[in-house]
């Protein structure tokens, strides 16, 4: 077995109706909060009232901060100027997966000094995060990345074409608080998107080159509940059994890709996310059946014996729900079921967002550069990659 090291987020507290719990929680890192949210829906629902009241019954202030979509370089420098003048001892990040993510880079840098573009790899500095950063909890409203118990914050850089992550282990919040309830209003597009990413992260963790026993498990109990409740979460919003199934499997999911790492999905992601209008679940959604069928036809052929075939049979058997298909179905179903998945969630394809067969060349080149595609399990050539991108058009 070769040696492997696991790390997650500390204390999780999941279950419906426990963001009432959010004041007690908070109140063990101080008395004045930065509240990170999203520019949308959030405080609409009430949310951000409910929140108010929790903390000033436990006797904390707070301040807010809104990002706007995807959170920029720039975005996490003016969270960080927020918090100090403000003088926050700890941060909440009540949101979806761009608040997390936002709420995470600001605690980060609060701790270690500098702006963003210091630490984010590829377009920044790429120095370390080198201490703990300031006690921040993760409420996620959509169940989708899983930022809340990933060690990295993808951040945007729209001026360079590109996003990127700031990453370590520092990064990840003292606290998440995963109550499905809050997922309750999160409209039907967003549910499918989110899902799909969360199914994504699941499958590309399972089958990665680094993935580990310890997140295995988890990854196929994952997969399980999204194949089972993501429809119906998507067709009947307010299903909340489906939308727990889903706010677990997604918790799951940002376990175990910051564990075991991810695929060629997520390689093309992030080129294609930072180039073009594209929501990221939207893109991992168009991507799966392709880099499914793409892994599994380039491992047939040049390494049948390989273990990630049987890994791949499992993801078939979970996604169809059916133990009893042979290797062959199990891996037909791969392709087949995710395919019909992103039909049925009515997931837009790429050219959508004005993706055109002129841009596949530097995308591919773009995707293999990319963190993610080194954890994919098969070595797949800009041709073939070229090919999938095309289908997903
Ligand atoms: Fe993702």
């Amino acid at each position: 077995m070769p040696p492997f090291e696991f790390t997650s987020v500390s204390r999780i507290v999941f279950g419906r109706g426990q963001f009432k719990r959010i004041g007690e929680l908070a109140a063990e890192f101080g008395r004045k909060a930065l509240i990170v949210t999203n520019a949308d829906r959030t405080g609409k629902l009430g949310l951000l009232t409910r929140l108010n009241e929790l903390l000033t019954a436990h006797g904390l202030t707070q301040a807010l901060f809104r990002v706007d979509g995807e959170p920029r370089a720039e975005d996490v420098d003016r969270g960080v100027e927020a918090a100090r003048q403000a003088q926050c001892e700890l941060l909440i990040a009540v949101g979806g997966g761009s608040a997390i993510d936002a709420g995470k880079a600001i605690a980060g840098l609060l701790a270690n000094g500098g702006v963003a573009l210091d630490y984010m790899e590829v377009v920044g500095k790429g120095q370390k995060i080198t201490r703990p950063a300031v006690p921040w909890l993760a409420v996620p409203t959509t169940a989708g990345t899983g930022a809340e118990a990933t060690r990295n914050a993808v951040i945007g850089c729209p001026e360079k074409h590109f996003k990127a992550s700031i990453r370590s282990h520092h990064l990840l919040p003292r606290v998440a608080l995963v109550d499905a309830e809050l997922g309750l209003h999160v409209r039907p597009e967003i549910t499918a998107r989110s899902g799909m990413d969360a199914l994504t992260q699941l499958i590309e963790a399972y089958t990665s080159t680094g993935a580990e026993p310890l997140t295995d498990a988890l990854a196929l109990e994952g997969v399980s509940r999204a194949a089972r409740s993501l429809r119906r979460a998507y067709h009947r919003g307010d299903d909340l059994d489906a939308r727990e199934d889903m706010a677990l499997a997604a918790l799951l999911s940002g376990i175990c890709l910051s564990a075991a790492g991810l695929g060629a999905v997520h390689g093309f992601a992030a080129p294609l996310g930072a180039q073009f209008p594209a929501p990221h679940g939207a893109v991992c959604a168009a991507l799966l059946p392709h880099v499914l069928a793409a892994n599994i036809a380039a491992l047939r052929a040049g390494a049948p014996e390989s273990p990630v075939l049987a890994r791949y049979a499992a993801v078939g058997r979970t996604l169809a729900g059916d133990a009893s298909l042979s290797q062959a179905q199990a891996l037909d179903a791969c392709g087949r079921i995710t395919r019909d998945l992103v039909a049925e969630l009515s997931i837009p394809r790429l050219g959508q967002y004005g993706i055109t067969e002129s841009d596949i060349a530097g995308l591919v080149a773009l995707a293999r550069q990319s963190s993610s595609m080194r954890y994919n399990p098969a070595a797949l050539s800009a041709d073939v990659l070229a090919e999938v991108l095309r289908r997903a058009l």
